[in-house]
């Protein structure tokens, strides 16, 4: 098998060598030539690798049908690459676009290309630079026939889902690889926030230090309901040093983004999907970062409820564990939802018990969670049964009023908790039986004559609310 990779970035290099590693060809091609030669000279001697300066060169390396993995920034840079190789392109052959694209850029770019013959990829990747290197979790949407033979090579690369099988799995037609990673990468921004939330809690208000916090982490990636790839990076970023400093510490707290949160957010809008999580974690991230506001807002007056005790040390620990174990699978749930919801409309017919399955290893939001998931969006309803029993079995007693608790305590002591609250009223609204919008009805149907729906019979009424 052969396989043109183009760009040499971390994760371009790491895919290439991996593909390498599984009997590939590789042949190689960055737009600075001195990228070439560097990865030539460290990783030359790892496999089977031929080096390119130009697209015709680069081309023409194929005996056989050319499948190219652009690994480029999203944006104008694939639209660059495209354009330059579509001339040395023959019917057939496979454009993998393994970058976080749109998903409505894949989409476009799949289209253009089919007239042309040419077969399109669009493929989210996770797992970051170890996961390029030594498996990452894969999402390829788009030609199935491309897939077909892609699949082989892409399966030797991916992480192992430990079960027996690997972390990648052919997704749907379109761009709905691309959509699946972008929600993916959603529900890392929420994951990311919930810990960052209970951080703050243990640290500010149950007086935790960073070896403490280092030490609830270890516990919760051991744990069975816990564990998770961001706990275990969680545990290690606290006790990580710079001479006598905690690097945390030594970090300034404005989060930035690329913008795969913001366009799931986007998205999950256009499909009307409520996501209040993944929200709340994109929107905690641009108040991080609006440092003029923040500034003057340190002025404003703050009045916390000191009346509300925080529990001693081991009863707050679990109370906060209790908060992120329910807000989580508050937070895949959102993610899935928004994925079965486009799935419909666009006719992508996606499985989402397979896209648990291939979560399981490789990408940055693995977690015990996902095997669950995987059963409980599988098809044989027995198992769906009983999976869907074990997490809702999570959501009784205790734990649900320590989740209450934990938000609680945030909201008395001036303490944000954005991700944690939003997970529990998306919870509170879907529990509630009847919410207030038979409000919201009567009051669009009174100044815009909307009209409503009734409980009492069928059909779509007005009532002249200003006359008696
Ligand atoms: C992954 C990550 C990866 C990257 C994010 C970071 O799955 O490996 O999601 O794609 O780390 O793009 O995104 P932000 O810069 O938006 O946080």
């Amino acid at each position: 098998m052969e396989l043109g990779v183009i760009g040499l970035g971390t994760m371009g290099a790491n895919l290439a060598r991996n593909a390498a590693r599984n009997g590939a060809k590789v042949i190689l091609y960055n737009r600075t030539p001195e990228k070439t030669d560097l990865f030539m000279k460290s990783y030359g001697k790892e496999g089977s690798f031929v080096p390119c300066k130009s697209f015709e060169e680069f081309t023409k390396a194929f005996e056989s049908r050319k499948a190219i993995l652009m690994m480029v920034d999203a944006g104008e840079a694939v639209d660059k690459v495209v354009e330059g190789l579509v001339p040395f392109l023959r019917e057939n052959d496979i454009l993998i676009d393994g970058g976080n694209s749109h998903y409505s850029d894949t989409e476009r770019r799949a289209a253009a290309l089919r007239e042309k013959k040419i077969q399109f990829i669009g493929m989210g990747i996770s797992g970051g630079e170890e996961g390029a290197l030594n498996g990452p979790s894969m999402m390829p949407g788009g030609d199935a026939d491309a897939y077909a033979y892609l699949g082989p090579l892409l399966t030797g690369m991916a992480a192992s889902d430990g079960i027996g099988g690997k972390c990648v799995t052919y997704i749907g037609p379109g761009g709905s690889g691309h959509f699946v990673k972008m929600v993916h990468n959603g529900i890392e921004y929420a994951l990311m926030q919930l810990i960052a939330e209970c951080y703050d809690l243990l640290k500010n208000l149950g007086g935790f230090d960073n070896e403490g916090l280092s030490e609830i982490f270890v516990a919760w990636n051991e744990s069975d309901e816990l564990h998770s790839y961001l706990a275990e990076i969680t545990a290690k970023i606290f006790t990580k040093k710079e001479k006598d400093n905690y690097v945390i510490d030594l970090i300034a707290d404005a989060a930035g983004q690329k913008g795969t949160g913001k366009w799931t957010t986007q998205a999950a809008l256009e499909y009307g999907v409520a996501v209040p999580t993944i929200n709340a974690a994109v929107d905690a991230r641009i108040l991080s970062g609006s440092l003029a506001e923040r500034a003057e807002a340190k002025s404003f007056p703050v009045m916390v409820d000191d009346t509300e005790p925080i529990p001693r040390h081991m009863k707050f620990r679990s109370s906060i564990r209790s908060g992120m174990d329910l807000s989580s699978i508050c937070a895949y749930g959102q993610g899935f939802a928004l994925i079965e919801k486009a799935s419909i409309e666009n006719g992508w017919k996606l499985n989402l018990s397979e896209i648990a399955r291939i979560w399981r290893g490789g990408c940055i939001i693995r977690s015990s969670l996902l095997s669950h998931l995987q059963d409980a969006y599988s098809l044989d309803s027995g198992i769906a049964k009983a999976a869907n029993r074990v997490l809702l079995d999570r959501f009784r007693g205790d734990k649900q009023k320590e989740w209450r608790q934990v938000v609680e305590l945030g909201i008395s002591w001036n303490v944000p908790v954005p991700a944690l609250s939003a997970s529990l009223t998306y919870f509170d609204a879907l529990t509630r039986g009847r919410l207030p919008q038979n409000l919201i009805q009567a009051q669009r149907d009174f100044f815009g004559s909307h009209s409503y729906e009734r409980i009492d019979k069928k059909g779509s009424f007005h009532t002249e609310w200003n006359t008696q």
